[in-house]
């Protein structure tokens, strides 16, 4: 755990150092004050990504990603909040206080450090049998080299080779003061009573990173064809290696499946490397099992486009198909690739190499629902129950899907597909989805998860449920979406420039437009649908008034990422919108205007919601009007009253302004 105070300073200095921290990646040209390149967030021939020194953000005008420094390496990097302070920390030369965790925190703590401590050992050792013992050399290089792997790809990799001999490694790592416990623990070395051995013998060794590349397991393949035992053989489940979580290559191709935004996935190790070897790096091995809900989140975090590749056997194929389900309902879009008989990635990849395989992949690549229904469609030819299932099957799997625009495109191709009515397929979609939301409702109301404190740096460690959030805000739609929006723009931009001088009671004084804006914005409640733009103004509130308080710093940096995300979206569309033009050509900037302007943006928002509430009362009045309810409907003419003068007296505010 970092404490707080040294998070914020090393966000404070991130902020001011943010052309250093982006030039380490991105090669920035002085514009003016700003600074300019091309965005290594997406392929661009011309630069369209800005970093400001001057607010402490960067902004690709091409594909929207921005954020601040810490932002920045979380997104290139692809690690965590708490794994970019530190690296920050260490850059800017502040010295990471880690709070005092309990001793049950720490045994736990020390329990994993340990235990890899241990596998990072083990790496380093098979892979010096690999590279520096006789038998490594001749037997696991030998076979390497038979199956045509670089040296570069080997090192990668950190492949390895472990001897036969019962008990090589147990032995060396008990020499050089590695904790028994710990071996076991790993399931480096297995314990009986009477005997201690190696669970990997005289086989190559492929260990498994995490995402921060530390080796948490191994994979290790038998060379003899004639053996009895499994041709793989992997770590057991442990404290630091859990399967369902892990995806082989993650560590060496997220960089690359964020860049492509893209995904490629195989069955095995042997697949993960020959595509590195190839030229095609954004892919990744379920190590032969089906994909895991966690995994499939893991996909996510970096690209919502998947590419699963099969070795082309039909039973196989079926098999996984149900699955697949899983992935869709997770929001992502999936295509499916067959390769011809008998290949798999690791040959087929051999043989075409880079460039054609590239090709092969684009020209052969189909969707995963047109996929499904072709293949069953194939089946089921002569057989009308077949036929009655498939499409069960298929609606099955359209319903699964999040998005309603998706899932529409889907039924008219599948409706095509299968000669079934568009309506039919809507009906029986409609059906489940229905019963999958009371479903989930009777579940939710008993095991809701806990809520988690926000507004710390824990917000930003969980990316899941910041995500569930924004989700939720942005589809449930907002009608005052657009001027919600701009009185937020002003307020992070401007909201310690001064308004002028107000009167008050107490006498004449200057208000500043973030005071202006949350004293007209609380005099007439107006919350908004979306929790986000709350919790803004709330922060607002709480430390405006503080000493050094920075409006747009204080957003910009906060270590809530959906906040100095959107803050950043929102200062940075001043590249575009800050210049406005006159009638007499005269061009000025907003900040000139700002006494005539943040009223009017305040207005105009207040003019829009009372214009729908006054919809909704007269609805309102015309129900209570059908249902004879007297004293109702004179109650609802006051209130209508009331809000029309209101509306009458905002509309003059406005002036001759058109809205709409
Ligand atoms: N696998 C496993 N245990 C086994 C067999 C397979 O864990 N007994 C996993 C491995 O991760 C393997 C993947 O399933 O990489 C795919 O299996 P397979 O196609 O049999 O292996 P290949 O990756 O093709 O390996 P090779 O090319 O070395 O035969
Ligand atoms: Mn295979």
């Amino acid at each position: 755990m970092i404490d707080k105070g040294t998070i914020d300073k090393v966000m404070e200095t991130a902020q001011g150092q943010i052309t250093e921290v982006v030039s380490e990646f991105v090669n920035l040209k002085r514009r003016g004050i700003n600074y300019i390149g091309h965005c290594p967030f997406h392929n661009e021939k011309t630069p369209s990504f800005i970093v400001s020194p001057h607010k402490g953000i960067y902004k690709c005008f091409g594909c929207g990603k921005g954020g601040n420094a810490v932002n920045f390496l979380m997104d290139h990097e692809q690690i965590s909040f708490i794994e970019a302070i530190k690296i920050l920390g260490k850059k800017f030369h502040i010295h990471i206080e880690e709070k005092e965790l309990t001793p049950e925190e720490m045994a736990h703590q020390n329990d994993r450090e340990s235990m890899l401590v241990v596998t990072n050992f083990a790496a380093g050792y098979f892979s010096d049998r690999l590279h520096k013992s006789d038998e490594g050399k001749s037997v696991g290089l030998g076979y390497f080299r038979e199956r045509k792997f670089r040296d570069d790809i080997i090192q990668k990799f950190q492949l390895g080779y472990s001897p036969e001999t019962k008990d090589a490694f147990t032995k060396e790592a008990l020499r050089q003061g590695y904790k028994l416990g710990f071996l076991e623990k790993t399931g480096l070395t297995i314990v009986r009573e009477d005997y201690k051995a190696d669970r990997f013998r005289g086989r190559v060794i492929f260990p498994i990173h995490s995402l921060a590349g530390k080796v948490i397991g191994f994979g290790g393949r038998v060379l003899r064809t004639d053996a009895k035992t499994a041709k793989y053989l992997n770590s057991p489940e442990s404290e630091i290696y859990h399967k369902s979580r892990v995806l082989y290559g993650m560590y060496q191709a997220r960089q690359e499946i964020a860049r492509q935004d893209k995904c490629i996935l195989v069955e095995g190790y042997t697949d993960v490397l020959s595509f590195h070897q190839a030229g095609i790096s954004n892919v990744v091995a379920s190590s032969g099992t089906a994909l895991t809900p966690d995994q499939i989140r893991l996909i996510a975090r970096f690209s919502k486009n998947l590419t699963i590749i099969f070795d082309g056997d039909a039973a196989g194929i079926k098999a996984s198909l149900r699955g697949i389900d899983l992935v869709l309902e997770e929001g992502l879009n999936v295509k499916v690739l067959l390769l011809p008989d008998g290949e798999d990635p690791d040959s087929y990849a051999k043989k075409l190499g880079g460039e054609a395989l590239r090709e092969y992949i684009q020209k052969y690549e189909t969707d995963f629902i047109r996929f499904k229904t072709g293949l069953l469609m194939e089946e089921s030819k002569d057989d009308p129950i077949g036929r009655a299932r498939l499409v069960q099957d298929i609606v099955r799997t359209i319903s699964v899907i999040p998005d309603s625009i998706t899932r529409t495109e889907y039924v008219k191709d599948c409706s095509s597909l299968m000669k079934v009515e568009e309506q039919v397929l809507y009906m029986e979609i409609g059906k489940l989805r229905k019963k999958r939301q009371e479903d989930a409702s009777k579940r939710s109301s008993y095991d809701r998860p806990p809520v988690q404190a926000s507004g710390s740096a824990a917000g930003a460690l969980r990316p899941g449920t910041d995500q569930l959030v924004a989700r939720a805000a942005s589809s449930s739609s907002n009608p005052f979406e657009t001027e919600e929006r701009e009185v937020l723009r002003f307020l992070l931009k401007y909201g310690d420039t001064s308004m002028g001088e107000f009167e008050f009671e107490e006498g004449n004084r200057e208000v500043t437009v973030g005071e202006y804006i949350v004293s007209e914005l609380r005099q007439d409640e107006l919350e908004s649908v979306n929790p986000l733009y709350n919790k803004m103004m709330e922060l607002y509130e709480e430390n405006f008034r503080k000493e050094n308080f920075s409006s747009s710093g204080f957003f910009v940096s906060s270590s809530d990422s959906q906040i100095s995300s959107l803050a950043t979206d929102l200062i940075a569309r001043e590249y575009s919108l800050s210049r406005i033009h006159s009638k007499l050509g005269v061009v000025s900037t907003e900040e000139d205007m700002l006494d005539d302007l943040v009223p009017k943006v305040v207005t105009e928002l207040k003019w829009r919601k009372v214009k729908v509430l006054l919809e909704e009362k007269r609805q309102q009045l015309k129900k209570a009007e059908e249902e004879k309810n007297q004293e109702k409907f004179l109650e609802l003419l006051q209130e209508l009253n009331n809000l029309q003068q209101a509306f009458i007296y905002i509309s003059k505010a406005l002036g001759n302004r058109t809205v709409v």
